[in-house]
């Protein structure tokens, strides 16, 4: 911007010293810039400080290092003045006012003092009011040591009490969720959880119950506080009325030590703290990211570091002997995998191997398997695993969560954002529900957004092209999205539909909106690192997995990868299985797939390893290590380059450094990633855009015609499911909810099923039996199921090959 004004300055005509009507010249003199209207300036404590209009007096206190204490004021959500713990004086004509600095904003030439003797006293007399009835157990609660309230009974505390009166008893603690425990007499009815849970999460599910002395947090009757982000109220709660049922009672802030890192479970790439005591993990924090969460994390994002310490953790290799699985040594166990490699190889060529996964690694590990792949000469390899999208889409002009959080216009063409991306749920929750986004919603099921959406139209599977275009023809939706900024939020919402589709869709809104800028949803972790670090193919997973099953591969590799649970075509993950002639497992645990490997390979988990990751919008940031990698697990790519020894080939990396710079200076874009780039980055770097390209189309083949009879079958996934971080930790793998098909409440009464009882589904390739739910979410004529859900057998009845797939639905 300097630069640019510099120019202009500089770059302006110079008059001639008289000019032609003999008239004396005036001297041009460049425009003094533009006063910003909204700069306004206060006194705080005697110094002057800038701060803008609007902008709350505490707001600005911070910013010029004056801490007022506060317990309701959280910058992330409207104030309310409940605590009146930050009471400041302001000066006015009738000389200085106590008044509350969380709910009065600056005004210019105002001054404010916040250590002043009446502004201690004030404060000194709500904490002592606080501490009325506070049960002051410190010792034994969780929060001591890192409590707002013990710190600031300390700093802003008259330092004994005038209360003699018996204090407030509840019942403690009493369980408000399977995730969250409630000692009421702790709390200060800040109103921050309350606030929280109905301003950001939009579940309202906790609120203050009866009145006075007795107003208390607490669930609504028999409903628990079963919300995806419940544990944001125990990080925000100001005192320890809420903790988690996982870190209760397990350290204290003194025994913590801790590492900031990024979430890898799913593609949101939220930034944690990690907090580790005595070389176990036992707590993730949410840190607030500008560009990425705000603060905030998912309840599994936030809970899954219990995987990392699971007991089911591999700590050794393991070889299939006669005797089964059988524990070796690395050496033993990388010659064997090498062994495998080679064979199958010399009978088949290298299109005889092929890799599948990379999605749960760092980029550092996928750029390490990739190496190898290069050197082996294999081009089956694919970090998606038949329930993504084509990696086109990475190439379509991007945008960024911030990009799609402040547009004028976001088209969803999406999976449901609150069970599959639950933080950027929230940041598009929030620019909705404040008005300054317009949501656009074509999807086969009514989502979490539906609610906060302008527009919502439920589209039957393989209808979403068609359905696109006649929204767009809409006058009123065509000058919405001539309005402003459109972003399309692109990614698979039915894993039981061929994602041609979903292409389709997205070329027809790129046809009526150019300038459209788009942000691909893909759902695990590090996907989009791993696919752009070289880990994808032409004919991707499916291609792999039918060559599998056709016995074309001698050689399997599963880096973290469990296709028998997680590709959508169960039959055909179970067919690939059988047909390769060997299996070759990288994993932290044993899963449904590697029990059947040759070779099992003990990977490092998160918190066990360093390096870096790429969120859905290509920002790369940190992930950090904190405790030692269970048993001897290694990180992955010192994996592949040791497997690349043993196979003669040296992939020029020796330690993490050297591998994130060679995936800088080989793989373009990850140019400007570098350490030096990271360092200085509080928001990670962005992956360098290439050439913007273009999306197939028309890869779909053509829906058949709609058997009345007939239902078309929409498979989407849950928050908790039977993934493997989910389903080896301890308190979110009860939270997978059971198997059930959901009709339409009018379909339901149309097959005259009871809700709950058993149907019969028959696809062109299976029949499964679950019990029925009505469901006023699923459009009518569809049904849906959720994937992956613990004893669901949904896959079966998936074709990855076909277009759409159409059910029949029997009463028992
Ligand atoms: Fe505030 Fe905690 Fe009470 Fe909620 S439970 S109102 S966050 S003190
Ligand atoms: Fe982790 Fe995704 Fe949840 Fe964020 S939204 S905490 S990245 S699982
Ligand atoms: Fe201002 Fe609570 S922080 S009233």
């Amino acid at each position: 911007m300097s630069d640019e004004k510099d120019t202009t300055v500089e770059d302006a005509p110079v008059e001639d010293a008289a000019a032609d009507d003999g008239t004396e010249a005036v001297e041009e003199i460049a425009p003094e810039p533009e006063p910003d209207p909204n700069a306004v300036t206060v006194t705080i404590n005697g110094r002057a400080v800038p701060a803008r209009k609007g902008e709350l007096i505490i707001a600005a206190a911070d910013r010029s290092g004056d801490y007022i204490p506060r317990f309701c004021y959280h910058p992330r959500m409207s104030p309310v003045g409940m605590c009146r713990q930050c009471l400041v004086e302001v000066e006015g004509p009738r000389g200085p006012q106590l008044v509350v600095s969380c709910m009065t904003p600056v005004a210019d030439g105002q001054v404010v003092h916040t250590e002043s003797e009446t502004v201690k006293r004030a404060q000194e007399g709500i904490i002592e009011l606080l501490l009325a009835n506070h049960p002051l157990d410190c010792p034994v609660c969780d929060k001591g040591g890192e409590c707002p309230l013990q710190d600031q009974a300390f700093s802003h505390g008259p330092g004994e009490s005038r209360f003699v009166e018996e204090k407030r008893h509840y019942e403690k603690p009493i369980a408000i969720s399977d995730l969250v425990l409630l000692d009421r007499e702790r709390c200060i009815l800040c109103d921050r959880c309350t606030r929280f849970a109905d301003e950001v999460a939009g579940d309202a599910l906790i609120h203050f119950t009866q009145r006075g002395n007795n107003t208390q947090v607490m669930t609504f009757p028999d409903e628990p506080f079963s919300s995806y982000f419940s544990g944001n109220t125990v990080q925000i709660c100001p005192v320890g009325a809420l903790t988690s049922t996982s870190y209760r009672f397990k350290a204290r802030p003194w025994d913590l030590d801790q590492v900031e890192s990024t979430c890898t479970t799913c593609s949101v790439g939220c930034r944690t703290v990690v907090q580790a005591s005595r070389d176990e993990l036992v707590r993730y924090n949410g840190v607030d990211s500008e560009a990425v969460n705000w603060g905030w994390l998912c309840d599994r994002g936030r809970y899954n570091y219990q995987s990392t310490n699971s007991d089911q953790r591999l700590g050794s290799p393991l070889v299939r002997t006669t005797d089964g699985l059988t524990e070796t040594s690395w050496h033993s166990a990388l010659a064997a995998a090498a062994g495998l490699i080679q064979d199958a190889i010399a009978s088949g060529g290298a299109d005889s191997v092929a890799i599948l996964g990379g999605a749960r690694g760092t980029n550092e590990d996928a750029h390490a398997w990739a190496l190898l792949a290069d050197a082996l000469g294999v081009t089956r390899r694919d970090a998606q695993l038949g329930d993504g999208l084509d990696p086109a889409v990475f190439s379509l002009a991007q945008a960024t969560i911030t990009d799609a959080a402040t547009a004028a216009t976001v088209i969803l063409l999406a999976p449901d954002l609150k069970d599959e991306l639950p933080v950027l749920h929230l940041r598009l929750r929030d620019a909705a529900s404040k008005k300054r986004t317009k949501i656009i919603e074509v999807s086969p099921r009514q989502s979490g957004l539906t609610a906060q959406a302008w527009r919502s139209v439920g589209a039957a599977p393989g209808t979403q092209a068609a359905a696109v275009r006649e929204l767009l023809a809409d006058p009123a939706v065509a000058a919405q999205v001539a309005s402003g900024s459109v972003v399309v939020v692109v990614g698979r919402g039915n894993l039981a539909e061929h994602p041609g589709h979903t292409l389709d869709a997205l070329a027809a809104v790129l046809a009526a909106v150019p300038t459209a800028t788009v942000l691909p949803v893909l759902r695990r972790g590090n996907v989009r690192g791993a696919v752009q670090a070289g880990l994808t193919s032409a004919g991707g997973a499916d291609e792999i997995l039918q060559a599998a099953a056709d016995g074309k591969i001698g050689c399997l590799v599963l880096i973290g990868a469990d296709p028998l649970r997680d590709a959508p075509d169960s039959e055909l993950a179970r067919r690939a299985l059988a047909g390769a002639r060997s299996i070759i497992a990288v994993d932290t645990v044993l899963t449904t797939s590697s029990t059947e490997a040759h070779v099992i390979l003990p990977a490092a988990a998160a918190g066990e390893k360093d390096g870096t990751t790429t969120n859905l919008e290509g920002r790369v940031s940190p992930v950090t290590q904190k405790v030692t990698p269970h048993g001897t697990s290694r990180p992955d790519w010192m994996i592949a380059v040791e497997l690349g020894t043993h196979l003669g080939h040296d992939l020029g990396i020796d330690s993490l450094a050297s591998a994130q710079a060679s995936l800088a200076t080989t793989v373009p874009a990850f140019a400007g990633v570098t350490a030096e780039a990271l360092k200085a980055a509080d928001d990670g770097v962005l992956l360098a855009a290439g050439a913007v390209g273009s999306i197939p189309t028309g890869t779909a083949p053509a829906a058949p015609e709609r058997n009345s009879y007939d239902y078309r079958l929409v498979v989407s996934r849950k928050l908790y499911d039977r993934a493997t971080g989910t389903a080896t930790s301890t308190t979110l793998a009860p939270l997978a909810g059971s198997a059930a098909v959901h009709l339409h409440p009018l379909d339901l009464d149309r097959l005259g099923a009871a809700p709950g009882s058993s149907v019969k589904v028959t696809s062109a390739t299976a029949s499964v039996v679950l019990p029925v739910q009505p469901d006023a979410t699923v459009v009518r004529g569809t049904v849906w199921a959720g994937w992956n859900l613990p004893d669901t057998t949904i896959g079966e009845l998936l074709d990855t090959a076909a277009s759409i797939v159409d059910v029949r639905v029997e009463s028992l």
